[in-house]
């Protein structure tokens, strides 16, 4: 009876979200166009010391920016009112607290019925060169030392503004869409667990890796580009688990260099253009296109990616020279940019229909699985989540990834995991039967008081006309994102379906993060995508029959029913990294030169000034900058040309070892080609803590000496 009337009060806050009436906007004569709004703003989180998302490698902790990283979002509206908007941010993936704080945080600023878990898809990028400690789960937060709030509300309050910024700038505009093949961009890092899916099926496909690239291409009435949104399977993981500097990885770079050109060469993150490059099924998808080599230079061995038996020294490496990570990050960007510009030119696929979207919270921990999406005639279930031990193993985009391999009393000094280490469950018969034939490193499903992972996930559809977006709350491999968008495919390519000429596209790490979804086939291998599948060898085919629901009801034009909300994480998280105590500097003067620019500079020389400065993380300078280099326009009159946004600058933090309390701030600028000749200078800026016993901050700035740059 409750439960009736819970669905009966669900279906009505369904259906008027669906009725939403635009204020002060015409109603559209013309069905096939869109209202189309878009928005960006800074995500980036505390640039140093903080453990950064991706390859969980503790000590890799912040210590500057290279360039930094934004929330691109994009409102569509239909000719009735139908609303949507996709995300893209520059993290490493959206966690579950991420998706619920928004809504709540919308639901704030806009009232109810506006944007709801429905109709907003949050999607990562997954740069492994950004901020950690924004999971409320556990396992996702060991190597950041737990849940860094500041961390979090960065990332959460900045999908809000960009979504504000994209809601109060919607116009009536144009959508197409354009289809075609990217190559020397991504290879197959797992190719052997990709080998064991069925001849039949792997003959289907050119690559064992998804070649195709999809623009979809936005302009207003007058047909000046509004947005560009690319989605292409890549890990971003160009820039390697050395790597210090927050970056946004090749996406983030294709994203920088393609608003650059189309505003004019404003500051980053300034203009009115936004372009997205969405992540999809990049599972076991590698930038590194040149292969994974062992330290002496040989071909690592290609089963189990080791070198002599040790997967530490096994590593992909990217076209850079020499493997320069700077280099391979362009590159690969770069290709995503030029190829999806040059589809901007023929995009000729027309976009038309209306903006739709279902979506459920799945019990993944038990779900019952029936053919066709069954390897056998038989129905098979999900199991509670569990990592194998290849988890623990990394790959070769990150070797040896955990530290905990060695058995639980190897802690490598990790204070988070001496404290969670005694929560560890050993996992039971039905659970091991359950997983086979992964062996299991931990389960994470069983951990007291709270499981370590999620197990309630969204799984959500959103069509904006005849394009398709499936949000999958993780990773999914080449293979088993083919064959969820099959599945979509057949359902809303049917007559009758509303829909013509769908172009089903996988929305990847959206909403909530979950781990991998492997196929059934590739689970067998237990590689790291599969001992990282934690909801057992089923894990896709209940994907697929879940997804089919909510393709089914688009077509049906009924709705799907809301599933069990999750947990509420929120007063369940712990953080073990001590807060700034305070910052120092000789006579109190931050921002003070340490060591000056030199005299003069030609293109391609770098710059470098350093300054006694202050904890990068005292205050993330949001929508602002650490640094800039500055043009003398006129006597005294200076222009600011480069950010800390730049590609060109890199800004580095470290302590002023064994002084207690100091930091120097790093500042580089490498000159590049395009600029005039003139005097310049480099600043820099930030905030100091300068008293353990308050937690004032004060903003302090510093500039170099003038230098000249010759042409
Ligand atoms: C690639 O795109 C084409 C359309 O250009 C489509 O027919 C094909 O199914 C796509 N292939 C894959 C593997 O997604
Ligand atoms: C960039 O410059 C071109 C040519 O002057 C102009 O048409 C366009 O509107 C400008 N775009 C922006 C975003 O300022
Ligand atoms: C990371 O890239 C740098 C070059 O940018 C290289 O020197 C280093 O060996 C790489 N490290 C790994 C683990 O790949
Ligand atoms: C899984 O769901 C079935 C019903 O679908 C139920 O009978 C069973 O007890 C559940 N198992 C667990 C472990 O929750
Ligand atoms: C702890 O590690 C040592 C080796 O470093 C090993 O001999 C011992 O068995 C381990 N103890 C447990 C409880 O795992
Ligand atoms: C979760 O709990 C916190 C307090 O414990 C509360 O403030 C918050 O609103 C809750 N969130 C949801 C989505 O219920
Ligand atoms: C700067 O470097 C680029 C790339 O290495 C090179 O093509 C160009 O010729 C260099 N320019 C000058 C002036 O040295």
């Amino acid at each position: 009876m409750k439960y009736i009337l819970l669905l009966t009060a669900l279906l009505v806050v369904v259906s008027s979200a669906v009725k939403i009436q635009i204020e002060n906007n015409v109603r559209l004569e013309d069905n096939s166009d869109f209202q189309i709004g878009t928005g960006i703003y800074d995500i980036t989180g505390p640039a140093a010391e903080t453990g950064m998302m991706g390859y969980a490698m503790p000590g890799q902790v912040t210590g500057g920016i290279h360039f930094r990283l934004r929330s691109r979002a994009f409102v569509f509206i239909d000719s009735n009112g139908n609303r949507a908007v996709y995300v893209s941010t520059d993290s490493c993936m959206i966690f579950q607290a991420v998706k619920i704080q928004v809504v709540q945080l919308l639901e704030e600023h806009f009232g109810p019925n506006v944007y709801s878990h429905e109709n907003v898809l949050l999607s990562g990028i997954h740069t492994h060169s950004g901020p950690g400690g924004y999971s409320m789960y556990a396992l996702y937060g060991i190597t950041t030392l737990g849940f860094y709030k500041e961390s979090f509300d960065a990332i959460c309050e900045g999908i809000v503004q960009s979504i504000i910024r994209a809601h109060n700038n919607v116009k009536p505009g144009k959508i197409t869409a354009e289809q075609s093949k990217l190559y020397d961009s991504n290879i197959n890092r797992s190719p052997t667990a990709y080998l064991n899916n069925p001849a039949e099926e792997r003959a289907l496909y050119e690559n064992d890796v998804d070649k195709n690239i999809t623009l979809i291409k936005m302009v207003d009435t007058n047909g000046s580009p509004i947005g560009a949104l690319t989605f292409f399977a890549v890990h971003c993981t160009s820039m390697n688990n050395t790597n210090h500097l927050i970056s946004g990885d090749n996406k983030g770079y294709a994203s920088y260099a393609w608003e650059k050109l189309f505003n004019n060469n404003s500051l980053p993150g300034t203009g009115p253009f936004i372009a997205a490059f969405g992540q999809s099924n990049e599972g076991d998808v590698s930038p590194n296109t040149l292969g994974a080599f062992c330290p002496d230079g040989s071909r690592c061995y290609a089963p189990d990616s080791t070198c002599n038996g040790k997967n530490e020294g096994c590593k992909g490496i990217g076209p850079g020279k020499d493997g320069d990570m700077f280099e391979s990050t362009q590159i690969i960007g770069n290709n995503q940019f030029q190829k999806a510009l040059e589809m901007w030119e023929t995009a000729s696929i027309p976009v038309q229909g209306s903006v739709q979207y279902r979506h459920t919270w799945l019990p993944m921990t038990n779900i019952t699985v029936y053919p066709p999406f069954t390897p056998t005639a038989e129905p098979a279930t999900t199991c509670r989540a569990a990592m194998g031990y290849s988890f623990a193993a990394g790959t070769t985009d990150g070797p040896g990834a955990f530290d905990f391999t060695q058995g639980d009393n190897n802690t490598n000094g990790n204070v988070f995991w001496n404290f969670i280490s005694k929560f560890i469950a050993k996992p039971t018969e039905d659970q091991k039967q359950c997983q086979a034939p992964k062996p299991i490193l931990i389960d994470v499903g069983l951990t007291k008081p709270l499981p370590w992972t999620p197990d309630v996930v969204p799984i959500q559809i959103i069509t904006i006309g005849n394009i398709v977006l499936c949000a999958v709350p993780g990773e999914f491999t080449t293979m088993s994102g083919r064959r969820l968008r099959n599945t979509v495919y057949e359902i809303l390519n049917a007559q009758g379906s509303g829909i013509e000429n769908p172009i089903v596209l996988v929305a990847g790490l959206s909403n909530t993060y979950s781990g991998y979804i492997a196929t059934y086939e590739e689970y067998e291998v237990q590689r790291y995508e599969a001992a990282s599948t934690i909801f057992g060898p089923h894990t896709l085919g209940a994907y697929q029959q879940e997804f089919a629901k909510l393709a089914t009801s688009i077509a049906q034009n009924n709705q799907v029913e809301p599933g069990p909300f999750p947990r509420n994480m929120t007063g369940h998280t712990f953080f073990f990294l001590p807060p700034v105590v305070y910052d120092e500097a000789p006579g109190g003067n931050f921002g003070a030169i340490y060591q000056d620019v030199g005299t003069t500079y030609a293109v391609n020389d770098t710059v470098t000034a350093v300054f006694y400065g202050a904890n990068l993380r005292n205050n993330f300078m949001i929508e602002s900058t650490f640094l800039s280099v500055d043009l003398e326009v006129s006597p005294n009159q200076w222009e600011t040309l480069f950010v800390d946004g730049s590609w060109e600058t890199k800004i580095y933090w470290k302590m002023h070892v064994p002084e207690i309390a100091q930091s120097l701030i790093t500042v580089e600028w490498t000159i590049p080609p395009t600029i005039s000749a003139g005097t310049y200078r480099i600043t820099h800026q930030g905030y100091a803590k300068p008293s353990m016993f308050s937690d004032k901050l004060v903003p302090y700035s510093g500039q170099s000496s003038t230098f000249t740059v010759t042409a």
